[in-house]
């Protein structure tokens, strides 16, 4: 796993505040917030600083010494486990002269050695070694401290580590609201209480706004028309999951443009909630048809009963779940963890790891990673028809008219949901969007603590 992209510079964050809230109304925003370089280097402080980002699952670091290296933003960060066993999540820069610690994406060391004059450290950040120290007055190096920074907060959830630069805010599970209960579904279906992160990654860029994933991702009107490609005739999409036999339908009817027409993704719902959290529900039991297969089903009724085990898989229609800002989980069917990396305003990596169920036969995570392969792998017939609109959306949005994007669809019409300022409307309807963009707009307007 390479990183694909390299960091640039960004522009000063020295637009006013108030004036990008007059950029984002409920109904629409203007094209700026996706074309702005100052307003990218704003979102990098304000959105990603202060929220919760996701670093890494657990089972990605098994052994003291593991890393991953990753991103808040854009700052570079190391996470670790140490020999105690517990994870750090640590800034990569050496605190000397502040040189990248370390490059690769994943590994195991015994300690950090910084490439340019030597300086080590511990898997717990805590400086071990300064070459040459007689050349550094005593007092320097008694009260000066020379380890790597620690990222402010650190939570844990069942496997999956999140980290925030802020100091102070929403602790991990207030943020992450209703996406809790969908990790808590994903657990609760594999036979041990957990998963796995250990087939791979799949990773790319697109040339657009990081924006459009975290959209994309709640974007159920897109499916018959961007990815017409996979749609045979009769509205059926082709067969992807472990299991299914007769592939999904994405239209009612075939012709979507007849005043009646309903798109059959309507059959499902997005929910936007606090925070900007937001997912799509589909009742679609073809999207996870392993929970099926007679042995898994007789594991989940050993590990929680008859009764809970059926109400767990009737319950499991969380289809994405787009914690925002940061990382789109498919927690039914194709399960896999996609991070989105801005990296500048018109440049965003995609990393995707497809997830393994623990304690599961192996004929079903060969599936779900099949299933990933045909969805979102660079070579997939669905998440490239997804990157080459991103590309044209970025290009378009170049035109100076009209100068807003419509987020209208569904507009006055969604429902009360049950978590906090949660709405819900059907599944083609730009809920989920407008619950995204009222976070941003909070963060980006508010004053600075
Ligand atoms: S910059 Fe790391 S040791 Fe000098
Ligand atoms: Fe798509």
């Amino acid at each position: 796993m390479q990183t694909v992209t390299t960091l640039r510079p960004g522009v000063a964050a020295d637009t006013d505040p108030s004036d990008v809230g007059r950029l984002v109304q409920e109904d629409r925003v203007h094209a700026q917030v996706y074309t702005d370089p100052a307003i990218f280097a704003m979102e990098m402080e304000r959105i990603f600083e202060r929220a919760w980002i996701f670093m890494a699952h657990e089972s990605q670091l098994p052994r003291a010494g593991d890393f991953v290296t990753t991103r808040i933003g854009r700052q570079p960060i190391i996470v670790v486990r140490d020999s105690k066993g517990r994870i750090n999540v640590l800034y990569n820069r050496c605190p000397h002269r502040g040189a990248l610690l370390c490059r690769e994406p994943e590994g195991n060391v015994h300690h950090f050695a910084c490439p340019y004059h030597g300086w080590s450290f511990r898997t717990t950040g805590e400086i071990t070694g300064v070459p040459f120290r007689s050349g550094y007055p005593e007092e320097f190096l008694k009260n000066e401290d020379l380890s790597m920074a620690r990222v402010a907060r650190v939570e844990n959830y069942r496997g999956f580590i999140f980290a925030s630069i802020a100091e102070h805010g929403p602790t991990l599970i207030e943020f992450m609201g209703p996406l809790k209960d969908g990790l808590d579904n994903l657990l609760d279906r594999s036979p041990t209480g957990e998963i796995e992160v250990s087939a791979g990654v799949h990773q790319y860029a697109y040339k657009g706004n990081w924006k459009m994933q975290m959209e994309n991702g709640l974007d159920e009107y897109h499916p018959p028309f961007s990815h017409a490609s996979t749609v045979k005739p009769d509205g059926q999409q082709v067969q992807r999951s472990y299991g299914a036999k007769g592939g999904f339908k994405v239209l009612a009817g075939s012709d979507p443009n007849q005043a009646d027409a309903r798109s059959h993704y309507d059959h499902g719902e997005v929910h936007g909630a606090r925070y900007g959290q937001a997912y799509l529900t589909i009742p679609d039991a073809t999207r996870r048809s392993e929970l099926e297969d007679p042995a898994y089903r007789a594991m989940l009724i050993e590990r929680h009963g008859e009764q809970k085990a059926l109400a767990l898989i009737a319950n499991s229609n969380m289809s994405n779940a787009v914690f925002y800002p940061s990382v789109i989980m498919r927690v039914t069917g194709n399960m896999h963890i996609r991070v989105v990396r801005p990296v500048s305003v018109g440049l965003t990596e995609v990393l995707v790891w497809p997830i393994r169920i623990k304690g599961v036969a192996d004929n079903i995570n060969d599936g779900i990673i099949r299933y990933a392969n045909v969805h979102v792998s660079v070579s997939s017939f669905v998440q490239t028809d997804d990157l080459e609109v991103f590309e044209r959306v970025y290009e378009g949005l170049q035109a100076g008219k009209p100068e807003w994007v419509m987020l209208a669809r569904g507009m006055g019409m969604d429902w009360e949901g049950p978590y906090p300022d949660e709405k819900v409307g059907l599944a083609t309807w730009e809920t989920g969007m407008r619950a995204q963009f009222r976070y941003w707009k909070e963060l980006m307007t508010e004053n600075k603590p």
